[in-house]
């Protein structure tokens, strides 16, 4: 069930040096880019099932498409903000195979008539930007970036630092502070249709997602459409943190056991016993281990149990965990982080962090359940971007599963 080498050559030492990497089929697929039609590549990512991996699982295919059959200059944003607590999977990947992301974007932009791209790296990835533009220099002294290519295709490479803002991995967000202005999110169109760099279509996928494309052309779509289990195809870099004995990054296909994974790749909980899991970075919720024991890493189970795969960063807690204060820390960041832009998310996030602060001092009543409960009910769907309703899903699933520590806490005077 472990695999790897689709989205990183994580087991190539010093894989990050452009020498390093030619020695080992680097950039294999790109010298044979001229073998390839811009709609062979299109068709290999839409046949192949490729889902997004920045935590909303979108079809990469019909994406591409949009941006395919959209009029005027085309960009490719690569979005490597990885801001979402408990995930770490662009950063491995940036670290141990900045070149694979490149080759995965020169495919991309060559498939879809583009030549220019965009890295948007967040701020706190210095060590990361650092390695990435020495990655990017390397390709275009080799000449598979620039306006003279040994593969004959014209394309530039600009890496952008942001500043911070867990709301900039947004991608509407992040087009706006690339664009210089400040990360709010945009309204969304009723129909599908691509972003927009100032006011040119622009395709916007995980650093992830596009990781894996070299590996989709060299093997071929079918070969990473039979791993997996339909319709959750492929394979993704599951991470794991929190009370396990070998937090990291490991590479499975999809429809592995989330309690085999914990238990093998992850080294076991440290302590007693598994609480309860974050499923897929903070924003997805948590659930006991009552279903953890019976979860399969695929979107389709994680959905039916009222979650979703996310990121697929993990975040294992054990017996001795306070759910009230892991909530607690989890508002505290979403209350920092929200852009303002919207009154139920500013001041919903405010609220719930300030009624969980009652809990911890003892002030809390009964009443503040219900406040916990209508502050969720007012943030979700109401807000421009999902950041307010994935705030909702946090604190329903906490309420749901972990009530009575929540009661547990109120004081009553007999
Ligand atoms: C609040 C918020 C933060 C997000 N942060 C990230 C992020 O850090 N990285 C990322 O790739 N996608 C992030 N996303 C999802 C992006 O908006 C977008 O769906 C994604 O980059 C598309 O790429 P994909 O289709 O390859 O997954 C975030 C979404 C929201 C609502």
């Amino acid at each position: 069930m472990l695999f790897k080498n689709v989205s990183a050559r994580f087991e190539i030492e010093n894989s990050n040096s452009i020498d390093v990497i030619l020695e080992h089929n680097g950039y294999e697929m790109v010298k044979k880019l001229q073998e390839f039609t811009p709609e062979q590549i299109i068709q290999e990512v839409e046949k192949s099932g490729l889902r997004g991996k920045g935590g909303g699982g979108a079809l990469a295919g019909a994406k591409w498409r949009l941006l395919e059959k959209a009029k005027g200059k085309k960009y490719i944003v690569i979005n490597a903000d990885e801001s979402e607590p408990g995930t770490f999977k662009d950063r491995s990947i940036i670290e141990k195979d900045p070149h694979l992301l490149i080759e995965g974007i020169i495919l991309t932009a060559y498939a879809l008539n583009s030549n220019d791209a965009f890295i948007y790296i967040r701020g706190e990835y210095q060590e990361q930007a650092k390695i990435l533009q020495k990655a990017i220099d390397e390709a275009y002294e080799k000449g598979f970036l620039g306006d003279e290519t040994i593969h004959k295709y014209n394309i530039h490479l600009t890496l952008h630092r942001g500043a911070g803002a867990y709301i900039c991995g947004e991608k509407s967000a992040l087009l706006e502070s690339l664009e210089g202005k400040r990360g709010h999110p945009r309204l969304k169109p009723h129909t599908p249709s691509p972003e927009y760099f100032f006011n040119n279509p622009t395709l916007v996928n995980n650093v992830e997602t596009i990781a894996t494309i070299p590996s989709i052309i060299k093997n071929g779509s079918s070969f990473y459409k039979n791993l997996g289990v339909e319709p959750s195809c492929g394979s993704m870099l599951f991470g794991v943190s929190g009370h396990v004995n070998k937090p990291g990054i490991y590479e499975c296909e999809f429809g592995v056991s989330m309690l085999d994974y914990i238990n093998t790749l992850g080294g076991g909980v440290k302590g007693e016993s598994i609480k309860a899991v974050i499923t897929g970075g903070v924003s997805t919720g948590v659930i006991p281990f009552e279903i953890v024991k019976d979860i399969k890493l695929t979107y389709e189970d994680l959905r039916k149990a009222g979650s979703s795969l996310g990121t697929g960063g993990m975040i294992v807690m054990n017996e001795s965990t306070c759910m009230v204060k892991a909530l607690k820390n989890i508002l505290s960041f979403y209350h920092d982080e929200s852009c303002g832009q919207c009154t139920p998310c500013r001041e919903g996030t405010f609220w719930v962090d300030a009624t969980l602060d009652k809990f911890l001092d003892g002030s809390a009543t009964l009443e503040d359940i219900e406040i916990l409960k209508s502050n969720s009910k007012i943030m979700n769907g109401k807000t421009v971007c999902v950041f307010a309703p994935s705030v909702s899903t946090v604190i329903d699933s906490f309420l749901k599963y972990f009530q009575d520590e929540f009661i547990a806490k109120i004081k009553v005077d007999v």
